[in-house]
């Protein structure tokens, strides 16, 4: 036997005395109770859980009762939890453990994780709790346990990193108290190690965590890295009839979609569209606007027209320059506008 890690046993005698013990999962070595708990804790909190739990036991006690129950009823008992591909998991997961295991829960981890909806962290707390099987767990919550104990480098969900939060839990299992130790990672990462504003103060591992050693708790675990976003470049027209400035509606899909824009394009192209001819040009500063998927840069160009002919086309429309910014356009275009206006005061 090697020495358990000093992690393992200061989590597990943390759990004995301050973790959680009251849990209506805690009280039982029921596979098929520990299966339907984890289940539902998924992405889902204890305390939201816990009348669906209560509930969903006394209508279907055990494995036969789910495996033979209509899937619409297993989804009505599921109504309000949320992502309900879990449900129909279950449900499928019940019926095969009925027809393939004589409705008796495999005792191994490998073979839980076989079953529907069973994966590799999920069979490995239901093998720990229900048959005190060595196994590690890695949900969201030990990997930023993990991440921040060990100053794990890299974003988790980034393949190389996950493989090696993987092996880093396996190294860390105890030979014993499976049990305490696996709940004890559960219990830290949901009440002491959260994401925002951890509470080392209270932590059983404070002393050998390297992120507090480095003041990078909340740096830690890494942010998802940013994808590049593309940059795109769109001149607009300006176009003003001494105090009036033409705007163009935009057609109803699309960036802007209905909303109100100055036309866009090409000095020269948008005049010869509009059949319109320049006093003067001058362009004006740039101005960035940051969108969810790119970012752009609108380069605005100020033409004085002369239009004695009032454009009745439809889609353009003649506003006065001091309320253009008030008109239906999107929030850069009115800072533009508003520019405009105040230097032409
Ligand atoms: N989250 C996932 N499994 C859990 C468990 N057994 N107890 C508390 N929270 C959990």
């Amino acid at each position: 036997m090697t020495a358990p890690s000093p992690f393992a046993e200061l989590l597990i005698a943390w759990q004995k005395t301050a973790g959680r013990h009251d849990l209506p999962w805690q009280k039982t070595r029921d596979p098929y109770r520990i299966w339907l708990s984890e289940i539902m804790l998924q992405q889902t909190q204890v305390s939201t859980v816990i009348p669906y739990y209560q509930r969903f036991l006394a209508s279907f006690p055990d494995v036969r009762a789910l495996a033979a129950a209509p899937v619409e009823s297993v989804m009505a008992h599921w109504a309000g939890l949320g992502y309900y591909a879990r449900a129909r998991n279950l449900h499928r997961c019940a019926q095969q453990v009925v027809a393939e295991h004589s409705g008796i829960f495999p005792a191994s981890a490998a073979q839980l994780e076989t079953l529907p909806g069973i994966g590799r962290s999920t069979a490995a707390a239901v093998a720990a709790f229900a048959f005190s099987a060595r196994a590690a767990i890695l949900d969201g919550n030990v990997k930023r346990v993990l991440c921040r104990q060990f100053a794990v480098p890299g974003f988790p969900g980034a393949a190389k990193v996950h493989q090696q939060l993987w092996e880093l839990a396996e190294s860390l299992l105890p030979d014993s108290d499976i049990e305490a130790y696996t709940q004890g990672l559960m219990d830290l990462g949901a009440g002491t190690c959260t994401r925002s504003r951890p509470a080392c103060q209270r932590c059983p591992v404070a002393a050998g965590c390297l992120a507090r050693q480095q003041g990078r708790q909340t740096a830690l675990p890494e942010a998802r890295p940013r994808a590049a976003v593309p940059e795109r470049t769109a001149t607009f027209v300006l176009i003003r009839d001494g105090q009036r400035l033409l705007l163009e509606r935009r057609p109803p899909s699309g960036l802007w979609g209905g909303l109100l824009v100055p036309p866009e394009g090409a000095v020269d192209n948008v005049l010869a569209r509009l059949g319109l001819q320049a006093v003067s040009q001058q362009p004006l500063a740039p101005l960035r606007h940051a969108f969810t998927h790119f970012r752009l840069t609108l380069e605005p160009v100020l033409c004085e027209v002369q239009a004695p002919q009032l454009l009745a086309e439809p889609g353009l429309e003649w506003v006065e320059l001091a309320q253009a910014a008030q008109a239906a356009v999107p929030a850069p275009i009115g800072k533009l506008l508003r520019q405009v206006a105040s230097a032409a005061d």
